[in-house]
């Protein structure tokens, strides 16, 4: 081995000790006769001194090293005088008295300090990715990654679940995107689909008798980027067979239970965790993936305001709309300029306007104030509890839209007045989805999870007359205004897949084609079967304190699903194109 110690791992009580250590040059400051060199390992940093005096062979070789040579470093530790402790290290206390410095790699500048957490480019960063990847930043969450995975794994296979790996190159699988396509070069015309999950796989090891299924799967889609999706991600895939939808809310709860405490100690999650309806959760918070660290529920007003003399309010009700409005404590004082800035965050998630009255000591004020009558105030103050010092935000217009705008609103009031705690995981369940969703474009159904969902027995019957009657056996599970995982209890009666099948438009042969052979496998005892799939992206993004997947992921695409170290996707040669029997049609096709 190069090294004896990792240069992290030293403390007062190696001092003394002789060590050996590789790794990389992370600054170096000349002092003309002594030399300091800060290295760095996977563990760490150390400060190592280099004196002339003692070794004018390493003094020469530390006068040549620069930033990020790979070096090796031989000496002994001795304690820093009282002085030069450095209390924000971990080997802040010691210092390595070099007798041998070797350079084991010379490097060129780094196109970015790897010791500044400074705001470098992003794309930079992507750029030279195996560069970003030694700062501390990144190591960290890399670590955590690493932890989560295996806490997952152990957890599970303590919970009698096996690992099955299943194929990369398999069949279009409908999860709601485009498909990657890999085109045989054994068949002609045919392609393969990357899996988007592994849904259909996971279900016929049910068939297969498995009972207990888990992977770290890889899923593939091609859809529209953001700082939550990539285009290939990780889920912890898992599936269970003879459970009812409580079976795995529970297991799922105590497994996040047990693991935040145990790959990051200063975050506090918690439980047990709270289960709403769908319903629930848009009329409370106004989206189906709320943040619950903190309250700022949003107030319904349709009742006390549908008969308003105000014409925005009056007039929506009239139209089947809604009105409904948030209650901020402490922002009565808000300036023009905020207010215009939040009535900008409620038009861009598509409100028309928004009311805002500010309860100050002279009584309500705010542009609309006039268009209201006292009766309306009143409905007002009464319904939303408003008190001096509060601003209300009020916006009447579609479910959708209302729903839409103030939970936007919300959130930018969470930031501003700093409403949570940065180390609270606060996970809920979300339930009772409807189980189509009529789509304005296509016109037709969509499943709101996925076609293999179980409709709700209850609401079964009315399925084939209304589907918008029927809700399913899906649930999600949010983490701090985030979706971190998607599940459902599962159609194993093939009559009830059909007639799903069926609703979703798809034509007999379609169905034949696409899905004939999960039919089938229904159709030789498969049990009743449900499962879950959490992001691990997500998840470890949210436990990493980071903003964006991107930063949890060792090698990730950017928003336009590129990779901009290797330069992918490329060009690729005539002859491989001949032998998978691809003509390109050119760009303006
Ligand atoms: P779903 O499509 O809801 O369900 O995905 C489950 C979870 O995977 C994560 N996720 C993503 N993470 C990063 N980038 C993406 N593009 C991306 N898309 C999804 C989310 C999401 O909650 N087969 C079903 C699960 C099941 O029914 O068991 C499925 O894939 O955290
Ligand atoms: P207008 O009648 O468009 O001049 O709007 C009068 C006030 O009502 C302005 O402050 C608008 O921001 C607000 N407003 C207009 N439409 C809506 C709506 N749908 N919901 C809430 N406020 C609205």
């Amino acid at each position: 081995m190069f090294k004896t110690h990792s240069c992290g791992a030293l403390r007062l009580d190696h001092v003394g000790t002789t060590v050996t250590l590789a790794g990389w040059v992370h600054l170096r400051r000349d002092f003309g006769g002594v030399i300091f060199v800060v290295m760095r390992d996977r563990e760490g940093l150390v400060q190592v001194v280099i004196s002339a005096e003692v070794s004018a062979e390493a003094h020469k070789v530390a006068s040549e090293v620069r930033s990020e040579y790979v070096i090796q470093v031989e000496g002994t530790i001795r304690a820093r005088p009282t002085d030069q402790v450095n209390p924000d290290w971990p080997t802040g206390e010691i210092e390595v008295a070099a007798s041998t410095v070797r350079i084991l790699n010379t490097a060129k500048t780094p196109p970015f300090y790897i010791y500044e957490d400074a705001q470098v480019d992003e794309a930079l960063r992507l750029r030279y990715r195996y560069l970003d990847l030694r700062r501390t930043r990144m190591q960290r969450n890399i670590i955590l990654r690493h932890k989560t995975v295996q806490f997952i794994r152990h957890y599970l296979d303590a919970q009698g679940f096996l690992e099955i790996e299943t194929p990369q190159l398999f069949k279009s699988t409908p999860e709601g995107a485009r498909d990657y396509l890999v085109p045989s070069r054994v068949h002609p015309g045919l392609f393969y689909a990357l899996p988007q999950s592994p849904q259909q796989l996971k279900q016929l090891l049910m068939v297969g008798g498995y009972e207990r299924y888990y992977q770290i799967a890889r899923c593939f889609r091609d859809e529209d980027l953001r700082g939550d999706r990539q285009p290939e991600f990780t889920q912890l895939d898992l599936e269970m067979s003879f459970v009812h939808r409580d079976d795995i809310l529970d297991l799922m709860e105590a497994m996040f239970v047990a693991l935040v405490p145990a790959v990051t100690p200063q975050k506090r999650i918690l439980s047990p965790f709270p289960r709403l309806s769908y319903v629930e959760a848009l009329e409370r918070y106004g989206t189906d993936k709320p943040d619950l660290r903190f309250g700022l529920e949003l107030v319904d007003l349709t009742a006390a305001l549908g008969k308003s003399e105000f014409r925005v309010f009056s007039g929506t009700v009239a139209n089947e709309g809604r009105i409904k409005g948030l209650r901020v404590p402490g922002c009565a004082g808000y300036s023009r300029r905020e207010i215009d800035e939040i009535t900008e965050v409620a038009k861009h998630a598509g409100a028309k306007g928004l009311v805002t009255l500010a309860y100050t000591v002279d009584g309500i004020k705010g542009p609309t104030v006039k268009f209201l009558s006292e009766q309306d105030l009143e409905a007002i103050a009464e319904t939303t509890g408003a008190e001096e010092g509060d601003l209300v935000c009020i916006v009447a217009d579609s479910f959708v839209v209302v729903s839409a705008a103030l939970s936007a609103l919300r959130l930018i009031f969470r930031d501003r007045l700093n409403l949570v705690d940065p180390d609270l995981i606060a996970m809920g369940w979300v339930l009772d989805f409807p189980m189509f969703e009529w789509n304005e474009t296509e016109e037709r159904w969509d499943a709101a999870h996925h076609p293999f969902t179980l409709p709700r027995p209850s609401t079964y019957e009315a399925m084939l007359a209304d589907p918008t009657a029927v809700l399913s056996d899906a649930y999600d599970l949010v983490c701090n205004g985030y979706e971190i995982a998607s599940g459902s209890i599962r159609v194993h009666d093939p009559k009830i897949q059909l007639d799903i099948f069926r609703i979703l438009g798809y034509e007999e042969a379609d169905i034949q084609a696409r899905f004939g052979h999960m039919m089938e496998a229904f159709s030789y005892g498969a049990p009743p079967h449900g499962g879950i799939a959490p992001g691990i992206d997500r998840l470890v993004m949210l436990l990493a304190d980071a903003t964006s997947i991107r930063d949890v992921i060792a090698f990730p695409k950017t928003t336009q699903a590129t990779d901009l170290m290797a330069d992918a996707p490329a060009e690729v040669s005539e002859r491989q194109l001949r032998e998978l029997h691809i003509k390109l049609l050119g760009t303006d096709t």
